[in-house]
């Protein structure tokens, strides 16, 4: 899709209004990315990426992570970490390779991130020593430094507002903020008075995060936070198109033509990038991704969790052919407000 030109009289990282594709780990890979940039997605990161691993880690393993493909016009990296001589090597390594931001983790709930006290934790239960390791990477890096946390509180916007302007002052040049709880993971409602207040209280440019599926919930969420953009992460899996619908200000599914085509590239994709082996394994959770909220029958999702050739691929692709259940698209009508992922 047509972009509009970069700003080049401001110095915000990111025009207004238009959307950033999440880090997701396990998800935002290169084929993910490119399945979302050609339905115009402007900004992306890669998935987190541990800072020692990346330090002392598999040199393979961190390849594929940190990928880019020439085609990409802005990509971020997101590390997460603690130690500062860890984080300082991380970010030097960092600015060896090709990116626009860097941006740290402060908002992940995984155990296996929790465990190291990194991520959330390291936010909530240790904020002042968090900013301090972030004056770590702002000191050893090249590009942009931004932070992706949290709320500490839904009721009491002081502690985020603390924080955030703690992040300011140590150099952030953006901050996306999830309005949700650690505790609560990725359920429940997205506090928006809150991102609002930060918001308000910062300089530097505010994201907004959370619970972005449709369009018109990205407008809202603009709305209510009077943030100047917003950050889509599960909204976009599986379905790129939520790009073009926000690009087009209205509910635009894709068609099953446009549906199997995309799905079919994005496969191909991740079958070039990782191989046939691993990328029939990988794929798997994609493909259901994309089959999710659709109509088709449970028996061929179930299906997907086997997939272990790239005929059975192809077996799946004929039966998606034949379209969801007829019941699908009555549902879509008789309930007006269903998220549409579909269209005949
Ligand atoms: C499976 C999964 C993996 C995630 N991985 C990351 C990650 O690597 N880095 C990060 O900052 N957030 C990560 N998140 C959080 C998302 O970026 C986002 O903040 C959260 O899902 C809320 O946005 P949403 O409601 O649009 O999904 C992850 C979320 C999910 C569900």
């Amino acid at each position: 899709m047509k972009q509009p030109p970069f700003p080049s009289d401001t110095n915000e990282l990111y025009l207004p209004g238009i959307p950033l594709l999440a880090p997701i780990a396990g998800h935002t890979d290169l084929p993910m990315r490119l399945s979302a940039r050609r339905h115009g997605c402007r900004y992306a990161f890669t998935e987190m990426v541990d800072a020692g691993s990346l330090v002392f880690g598999n040199h393979k393993t961190n390849s594929l992570l940190i990928a880019r493909d020439p085609s990409e016009e802005f990509l971020g990296i997101q590390l997460v970490g603690s130690e500062h001589d860890i984080l300082a090597k991380a970010a030097q390594i960092v600015n060896q390779h090709h990116f626009d931001v860097l941006d740290f983790n402060l908002g992940c709930p995984a155990p296996k991130v929790a465990k190291k006290g990194e991520g959330a934790t390291f936010a909530v239960k240790r904020p002042d020593e968090a900013v301090r390791a972030f004056e770590v990477l702002v000191k050893n890096s090249n590009i942009p430094v931004t932070a992706k946390t949290r709320i500490a509180s839904e009721t009491d916007p002081e502690p985020t507002v603390k924080f955030c302007l703690a992040l300011q002052n140590a150099g952030a040049q953006a901050i996306t903020i999830h309005g949700r709880l650690m505790k609560n993971f990725y359920s429940g409602p997205v506090f928006t008075g809150i991102i609002r207040e930060i918001r308000r209280t910062l300089t530097i440019p505010v994201i907004a995060n959370g619970g972005i599926m449709t369009q018109p919930l990205h407008d809202k969420l603009l709305l209510d936070t009077e943030c100047p953009n917003a950050m889509i992460a599960r909204g976009a899996c599986g379905n790129p198109w939520i790009f073009r619908e926000i690009a087009q200000k209205k509910i635009q599914p894709p068609t099953l033509r446009e549906f199997m085509d995309e799905m079919r590239l994005h496969f191909e994709g991740m079958m070039h990038f990782y191989g046939i082996e691993n990328g029939l394994r990988i794929c798997r959770k994609t493909l259901l991704e994309y089959l999710r909220g659709r109509g088709f029958p449970g028996e061929l999702r179930a299906s997907v969790s086997f997939l272990n050739s790239v005929e059975q691929f192809e077996t799946m692709m004929q039966r998606i052919a034949e379209g969801p259940s007829p019941r699908y698209y009555q549902m879509l009508e008789q309930n007006p407000d269903m998220e549409r992922r579909l269209l005949p």
